[in-house]
């Protein structure tokens, strides 16, 4: 299998993009990485240990990385999900998966080392930890296979301010150094497409296995109503999922090649990731964007691998 590393920040929906890393077996997934984002690094890796104790896949090094973004405070996302970053769905499981010794920054870089060429990077949360590993080792943007980045948006509005997208508003000066990197390919997976992807009260009903049916129902019952009030629609929006699904099968999205850069100095733009679709700044393009979902067909894939 490809060979994967995950960075997550793990609340409602890095869970289910974990979920389908891991089940869809077709990941040789050397590592989760942890960050701070939607909750504390240490609840971030709890729920991810978690994640992995409910498929019974507590092989999967799980490693700690930054505690807070480069330059600014934490800003964590408890409206969206929970409390405890899960909707309080695995609050009474046992935990006795632990994280492995050492440092995300210092794991990436290892691996990517060790492989060199062969490393595929999945990131879902601020990009804090993968900044630190470019400052260690700027080889990595020559040795890394590809970089797929949830974050960003780039013909909508954020959903954090008008304008940011969540995990580019929370570390913009990392997303930055990871945009301006110049990775021979960086694939920006954002609001525009992810929103598309809505898992549905009627998905979740669907799915025969039961545990994960109702860890889903749990986990995602909040979050929908929280979703409903501010779009409309009883929806878990499939962010991290649909970047581990581009890695999964990259004919879901349809992609184009822009220079895009992140706002970091304004007061009412932070975080925003700006697009030159005209190439006024005449620059080559650093990322290829997301553009278009075939929602069905992600969700088909999705809903699929998590009955298996
Ligand atoms: C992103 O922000 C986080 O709250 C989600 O987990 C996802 O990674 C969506 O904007
Ligand atoms: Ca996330």
């Amino acid at each position: 299998g490809k060979k994967v590393i995950l960075d997550v920040d793990t609340g409602v929906d890095d869970a289910l993009g974990i979920l389908l890393a891991v089940k869809s077996g077709e990941f040789d997934l050397l590592g989760i990485t942890t960050v701070s984002g939607n909750v504390s690094l240490a609840q971030a890796t709890e729920n991810t240990c978690k994640i992995l104790q409910l498929i019974g896949a507590e092989h999967i090094p799980v490693v700690r990385g930054a505690s807070k973004p480069l330059f600014r405070p934490e800003h964590f996302e408890h409206r969206v999900h929970g409390k405890d970053g899960l909707g309080g769905a695995l609050r009474g499981m046992p935990l006795h998966k632990h994280p492995s010794d050492g440092y995300a920054a210092d794991f990436i870089v290892d691996q990517v080392r060790r492989f060199p060429g062969e490393v595929t990077l999945i990131m879902t949360a601020p990009l804090t930890n993968l900044a630190a590993a470019l400052s260690k080792y700027p080889e990595l943007v020559r040795d890394v296979k590809e970089v797929i980045v949830m974050g960003g948006v780039v013909s909508s509005f954020g959903n954090v301010t008008p304008t940011a997208e969540y995990n580019m508003y929370v570390d913009p000066e990392a997303a930055r150094l990871v945009f301006q990197a110049g990775f021979p390919s960086l694939i920006l997976v954002g609001l525009d497409v992810t929103r598309k992807a809505l898992l549905t009260e009627e998905h979740i009903n669907g799915l025969s296995n039961e545990s994960i049916r109702e860890y889903v129902r749990e986990s995602t019952r909040d979050y929908l109503n929280r979703y409903f009030e501010r779009n409309g629609v009883r929806a878990c929006a499939m962010h991290d999922p649909l970047a581990v699904g581009v890695a999964l099968d990259r004919s879901v999205v349809t992609m184009k090649s822009y220079y895009v850069d992140v706002e970091t100095r304004s007061e009412l733009c932070d975080g925003q990731t700006v697009c030159d679709f005209q190439n006024r700044l005449q620059r080559e393009p650093n990322v290829q964007v997301c553009t278009e979902v075939d929602a069905e067909a992600f969700l088909d894939m999705f809903l699929r691998v998590l009955d298996a």
